[in-house]
């Protein structure tokens, strides 16, 4: 296979990559994030050679474990299929120290910090990472006191935080404050997961690498964008934190609004950090806020079997919770190449299947020659299954004049089958080691998005009349779903014989 390798200015160039001489803390060590995504990335990263010559690896907690348990903890979501592997993780465990300590005591953190001093004595130079998969209640306690207690004195600090960033403009304004006397902007790390995603990564190239899609990605060829988000499963054992959040702030607010700022950005000066940022923050200011007619809200009932339950059978959800689990929105970007056209973003849990894509569909050919042809959609498959596919028609092959709903498909497993997709947050990480800031959100981003959807979220919370519609677990949401999306123009394609990746030849159209 041959490949092209992107241009010089790729990156941020001007921040530096912590070879050497590097501690990584994560705090939060003994929680799920730390176990489920944070540890499995840092070991993807060490079995590559990714991680900084010498790198330890610090765990911080409240918990009191020893060092036996924090290292059962750690290998607890790590997979070692093959002998190689499990003696990888040897090396990489050998690297791994616990502290426990408070979030709010200067005690607990001088503690950490002599650990850290151990670590350091005879490096020129003492980089830090601070990784805080932490809830948000103790995030700027915890920030604070880093900065006081164990701030570097002749090396580089990152601070990488995770959201919740805040629950509306107004508490991640309050959150920013809060961190801007302790860090500067180029210093803090802003995790959105999504946009570690292998396929988020390949939007930039796939938009501006090729010209054909440039040519086409605007409001006079296409209808309407959705960019959808489904999981099968409710929220088995999460319903206290989701419940506080609920869907729209959850993964809409975040992960989708990053999706559809790549897709709906201009071109890029460069791939420098700040430019690629410049332009996402750019299209975030030309959208009005969401109006309340452009949205559905639905929570999960019972499966129609009954073997699932309702979210509001969850013990660990409020009684009579009016929580969203599930969102369909309609937004507008108001500026030349998007004026009119809907982005429609949908998110939901306990759905029928797991998927997260963006389905952009052009308009409708000319009539005249052909009648009800379907439209051509670009659908960009951010997992699983990672694929790009354009549905397109075609002469149905012999002797018929018959056109054939088929697709041009990219299906990675297939064209890329000896590559190994790198696992999100291990990407974002080796990012954070480089200084790259490409991949990670700004301030001024999340006011912007933010400012958005806070009325919204407002109008929701403060209104005991507007309940969720009802939608059975394992469905495909509130049945109103469809009505809604065609109203915003989208022509559900249903030419019996396709469905991707599937292809039959039956009941094509007559030209
Ligand atoms: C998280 C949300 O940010 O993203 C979860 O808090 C959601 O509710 C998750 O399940 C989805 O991430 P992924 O990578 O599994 O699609």
């Amino acid at each position: 296979m041959s490949a092209s390798v992107i241009p010089a200015g790729a990156g941020d160039t001007s921040s530096t990559e912590l070879k050497e001489h590097t501690t990584i803390v994560v705090l939060g060590a003994s929680g799920d994030l730390a176990k489920k995504k944070t540890f499995p990335a840092l070991f993807g990263l060490h079995r590559n050679n990714y991680l900084p010559k010498d790198c330890k690896i610090v765990g911080y907690a409240r918990t009191k474990m020893d060092h036996e348990e924090f290292i059962k903890r750690v290998k607890s979501n790590i997979k070692t299929p093959t002998k190689p592997i499990e003696e990888q993780l040897v090396t990489f465990v050998d690297k791994c120290i616990y502290v426990s300590g408070q979030y709010d005591q200067d005690e607990s953190f001088q503690n950490l910090e002599n650990t850290l001093q151990k670590i350091e004595a005879g490096r020129p130079n003492n980089h830090r990472i601070f990784y805080m998969a932490l809830p948000p209640s103790v995030f700027i306690s915890v920030s604070q006191h880093l900065k006081k207690n164990n701030y570097p004195k002749n090396g580089i600090v990152r601070l990488i935080v995770e959201k919740p960033f805040g629950k509306d403009l107004d508490s991640s304004r309050k959150l920013q404050k809060a961190l801007e006397p302790d860090w500067t902007e180029e210093e803090i790390y802003r995790i959105d997961h999504y946009l570690g995603k292998e396929m988020v990564k390949n939007l930039l190239i796939l938009r501006f690498g090729n010209e054909f899609f440039g040519a086409t990605w605007n409001r006079h060829h296409i209808s309407n964008v959705q960019i959808t988000f489904k999981e099968p499963f409710g929220t088995e054992g999460r319903g206290g934190y989701f419940d506080e959040f609920g869907i729209i702030r959850d993964v809409m607010q975040n992960h989708l609004i990053q999706l559809l700022t790549i897709i709906a950005m201009e071109r890029p000066l460069s791939f420098s950090a700040e430019d690629i940022r410049d332009e996402k923050v750019r299209v975030l200011r030309a959208m009005p806020q969401i109006a309340t007619e452009n949205v559905i809200i639905g929570q999960y009932g019972k499966s129609e079997d009954g073997s699932k339950p309702a979210y509001l059978d969850d013990d660990t959800v409020p009684k009579g919770s009016r929580c969203p689990t599930f969102c369909a929105v309609a937004m507008f970007i108001k500026n030349e190449r998007w004026d009119g056209v809907p982005f429609i973003l949908k998110a939901g849990k306990a759905l029928n299947e797991q998927k997260a894509e963006i389905r952009i569909q052009f308009k409708d050919v000319t009539s005249g020659i052909f009648k009800d042809i379907p439209r051509n959609e670009l659908v960009i498959r951010v997992q699983p299954d990672e694929a790009v596919y354009i549905k397109m028609n075609s002469k149905l092959p012999g002797l018929s004049t018959q056109t054939v709903l088929t697709d041009l498909d990219l299906t990675y497993k297939r064209r890329f089958s000896d590559l190994k997709i790198p696992e999100a947050y291990e990407s974002l990480i080796l990012d954070a080691i480089k200084g790259d800031h490409s991949n990670f959100v700004r301030d001024d981003e999340l006011d912007a998005s933010w400012r958005i959807f806070s009325p919204l979220l407002h109008y929701l919370d403060e209104n005991p009349e507007v309940v969720p519609m009802s939608y059975p677990y394992g469905s495909r949401g509130p049945p109103v779903l469809d009505d809604f999306t065609s109203s915003y123009g989208y022509k559900f394609n249903d030419q019996v014989g396709y469905q991707w990746p599937v292809q039959s030849t039956e009941l094509p159209h007559k030209l």
